[in-house]
């Protein structure tokens, strides 16, 4: 009787995960914030799914002006803002204001807002001009934008780089909206990327492009 129910539970929680994952995949909507707060903040997250990776490709980050794209609760902002020292400037955007706002207060208790810009709005028409940005960073977010509109937000990214900057894109599973990497390749180069560098590991995996062309 006890096995027949550990089976029971096996197989919910195996169905719960195929219908989120489907769910992630047919209808790619940004992540509620409080979701977002446990998944992105606990430390299994940030020891191994976290920005380590992304930082790593994006190289020394001192000095210069380095946007996060999808900044959600800003766990991995704060990290870019203690790295580009006093003398750079990390900026964040992120779709949903009550992400930002969380991601200022982070900010603001490590002392850090002074050399922070943060912007609600949208990957698809940032605030920022033209090769304004030496690095932009973008963790666990494409997939949340409609596949149709995803080439659209890398050519934002793109716009916003400087000639000599990189852009670092990490994708992790099991999050739903999981982009395999041969897929995010393509979407690079359609978006006028020329990749760098691939890092892999289990269930992860980082890609720093540059502008081609
Ligand atoms: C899974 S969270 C990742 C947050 C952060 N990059 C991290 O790894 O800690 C993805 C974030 O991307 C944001 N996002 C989704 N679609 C977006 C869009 N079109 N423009 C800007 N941000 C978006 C969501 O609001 C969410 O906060």
């Amino acid at each position: 009787m006890k096995r027949q129910w550990g089976w029971g539970v096996l197989g919910a929680l195996g169905l719960g995960f195929v219908a989120v994952r489907v769910n992630g995949k047919l209808r790619p909507k940004p992540m509620p914030v409080q979701i977002e707060q446990f998944f992105l903040t606990n430390p299994l997250r940030v020891s191994y799914f976290g920005y380590r990776d992304a930082l790593r490709l994006a190289g020394d980050l001192k000095g210069l002006r380095v946007l996060e794209v999808g900044v959600g609760v800003g766990v991995i902002l704060e990290e870019i803002a203690k790295r580009v020292g006093e003398g750079g400037q990390a900026f964040g955007v992120d779709v949903q204001s009550d992400a930002v706002a969380k991601a200022e207060q982070r900010l603001s208790q490590g002392g850090l807002m002074s050399r922070t810009g943060l912007a609600t709005a949208n990957a698809l028409d940032m605030p920022w001009t033209d090769g304004s940005m030496d690095r932009v960073i973008t963790v666990a977010m494409l997939g949340e934008i409609p596949a149709s509109h995803r080439v659209d937000a890398l050519k934002e990214a793109r716009r916003v780089l400087n000639d000599e900057g990189k852009l670092v894109v990490t994708e992790f599973w099991p999050d739903p909206h999981f982009i395999p990497l041969s897929r995010m390749v393509k979407l690079l180069r359609q978006a006028g990327f020329g990749i760098v560098d691939i890092h892999q590991k289990p269930f992860l995996y980082s890609i720093s492009a540059k502008k081609e062309g």
